[in-house]
């Protein structure tokens, strides 16, 4: 059974059930800051970021940790923890990473536009809480918390439990498939106040980021390709347990179901493992 317990007390560190840890990786509001001081402070919270983080990569079947203490010091600066405790039995029961990344991302007609999203990178519930609502507790938390659209995330590659439980909870089923690692829902570029429109068509990865291959920037092709570490030559779909779209899936990738992505048919399946080189493009 993964660990959830600790020898210190949470109700030291978080002041709430639900609390916010930030880069600093002091717990807004920390009760004890004074009285431990902020190295211990760190120390612990560290401790459990390290705890969780290896049990939500395992959970997911990873092959590297998306977070632990160190990555969410060296991250990205605006990235925020949600941490989820409970104070009676002292124990940690979950944890939802969210931060913002420059993403190219299609919309339904094809048009690609350049944003700077709030993305779900990590979201993970203890295996002896799962399924008993905590994650719908914490994720409901979180959305009020940044008064964000739950289709206005762009998520870091799902796995199909988080597919399922956007489904169940959210009734997000249609995926507009990318060139990077995220995955948008249908009304992810409707009614966004962040976000005004500036489009370029794709053009494809010689061509770079439209606005610098059209200056002549030999940067282009690489600055287009920052946001995720593998790019695939077309839009497709990924999840992190490892599957991806069949390859002729974008001759209909407007209007993707979950039921297309979870179960392709046998022979798509079969094509799409003999054509993983020409789909997978390692940068
Ligand atoms: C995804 C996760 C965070 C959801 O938290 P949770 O507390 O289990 O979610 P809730 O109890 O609020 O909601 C349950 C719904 O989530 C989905 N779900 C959760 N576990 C599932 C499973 N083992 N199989 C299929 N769907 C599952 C289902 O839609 C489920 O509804 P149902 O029970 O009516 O079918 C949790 O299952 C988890 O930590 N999974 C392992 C790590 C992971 O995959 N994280 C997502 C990273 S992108």
């Amino acid at each position: 059974m993964k660990k959830m317990e600790y020898q210190f007390r949470l109700a030291e560190l978080f002041p709430e059930e639900i609390s916010i840890v930030t880069t600093e990786l002091v717990p807004v509001g920390c009760p004890a800051l004074q009285a431990l001081g902020a190295k211990v402070v760190r120390e612990r919270v560290s401790e459990i970021l390290d705890t969780m983080g290896r049990a939500s990569a395992e959970a997911q079947a990873l092959s590297s940790v998306i977070t632990n203490a160190d990555r969410m010091r060296n991250g990205e600066p605006d990235q925020k923890l949600y941490m989820f405790c409970d104070f009676a039995s002292n124990k940690a029961v979950g944890l939802l990473k969210i931060g913002k990344k420059k993403l190219f991302l299609f919309d339904g007609t094809g048009t690609q536009h350049e944003m700077f999203p709030s993305c779900i990178m990590d979201f993970y519930i203890h295996e002896s809480r799962q399924r008993q609502g905590a994650g719908k507790y914490l994720f409901e938390h979180m959305l009020r918390d940044e008064a964000i659209p739950v289709e206005h995330f762009a998520i870091d590659r799902p796995s199909d439990k988080f597919i399922y439980f956007l489904r169940r909870h959210y009734s997000l089923t249609k995926i507009m498939p990318q060139v990077n690692n995220f995955v948008v829902f249908d009304g992810f570029f409707r009614d966004r106040a962040d976000y005004k429109g500036k489009k370029a068509r794709w053009g494809g990865l010689d061509q770079g980021t439209p606005d610098k291959a059209r200056a002549g920037d030999p940067r282009g092709h690489t600055t287009q390709l920052e946001d995720s570490l593998d790019y695939n030559n077309e839009p497709l779909i990924h999840l992190r347990n490892g599957g991806q779209l069949p390859p002729n899936y974008t001759q209909r990738r407007h209007n993707s179901t979950i039921g297309d992505i979870l179960q392709p048919p046998p022979h798509q399946a079969q094509r799409n493992g003999n054509a993983s080189n020409h789909w997978s493009h390692n940068m």
